[in-house]
């Protein structure tokens, strides 16, 4: 039979791409540092913990993890992605790290691996003149939240929401919200407060957490080698001070998880 031998090498084929995705290795701590330099991907559209100021990318998180990769002895290579993108490029190894205020939860970490948790936060309720507070207040009403995130996740547990609207982009969300197309925008407490700071006229105002949670770092599902060594840096980085410094610097408190 004549089709035997192609389907033979067809099949050939097919094992090798598969064999060179699988091989796609996350690049352990050791090799990280022969290079001299880790790469770490975020965002960069939600302020202030990664942002641009003009062009340079920056935030709290941002220092957060140069400080964290100088004391490993690294240089940072920064990648700036839509948020729906980060954790997937850990297996796909086009990056090494993801600081983007992920929440941990149960879900994320069956595919990737967290690193300890650099800030304690929740979701709040945002509404306009504070109309809305509570999960309860949300009965019935348009909520928008940004696409792939907690805010999402926790508001479909809501019972009786009308629609939620999602965003690529929190920002989006929140102008949602500011032009009146949504009653309400839920996201990050310290995001909605600078948010609200700098946008006074907006008239918007925050309500009660919906729901609390641990923000941390990511690397491959898996690459303990290089968790341990952010966890130690991160450890060292809360107890020398320049942690408090950074938080003090965007917050006026320190966010470190009690
Ligand atoms: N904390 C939320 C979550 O875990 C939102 C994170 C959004 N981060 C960002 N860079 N836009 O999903």
């Amino acid at each position: 039979m004549k089709t035997v031998p192609l389907l033979k090498s067809a099949a050939l084929a097919v094992a090798a791409t598969l064999a060179f995705v699988s091989a796609a290795q996350a690049r352990t701590v050791e090799a990280i540092k022969k290079d001299g330099k880790i790469v770490i991907a975020t965002e960069g559209q939600f302020a202030p913990f990664n942002f641009y100021q003009g062009k340079q990318l920056t935030g709290f998180e941002v220092e957060v993890a140069e400080a964290i990769a100088a004391r490993m002895g690294l240089k940072v290579e920064w990648k700036a992605m839509g948020f729906d993108a980060l954790l997937a490029g850990l297996k796909g190894d086009r990056w090494d790290m993801v600081i983007a205020s992920h929440g941990i939860t149960e879900e994320r970490a069956k595919a990737v691996t967290f690193a300890d948790p650099h800030y304690c936060t929740g979701g709040v309720v945002v509404s306009k003149g504070g109309a809305l507070k509570s999960a309860a207040d949300l009965k019935d009403k348009v909520v928008s939240v940004q696409t792939g995130t907690t805010y999402l996740e926790n508001v479909k547990k809501v019972a009786g929401v009308k629609q939620v609207k999602n965003f690529p982009q929190d920002t989006d969300a929140r102008a949602a919200l500011a032009s009146g197309r949504v009653d309400a925008w839920v996201s990050d407490k310290f995001v909605a407060l600078e948010a609200l700071g700098k946008n006074p006229g907006d008239g918007l105002k925050i309500g009660d957490f919906l729901f609390v949670e641990r923000i941390a770092s990511a690397v491959a599902k898996g690459n303990t080698g290089l968790a341990g060594e952010i966890n130690k840096a991160l450890a060292a980085i809360q107890a020398d001070g320049s942690y408090a410094r950074i938080s003090e610097k965007y917050f006026k408190q320190d966010i470190r998880c009690a």
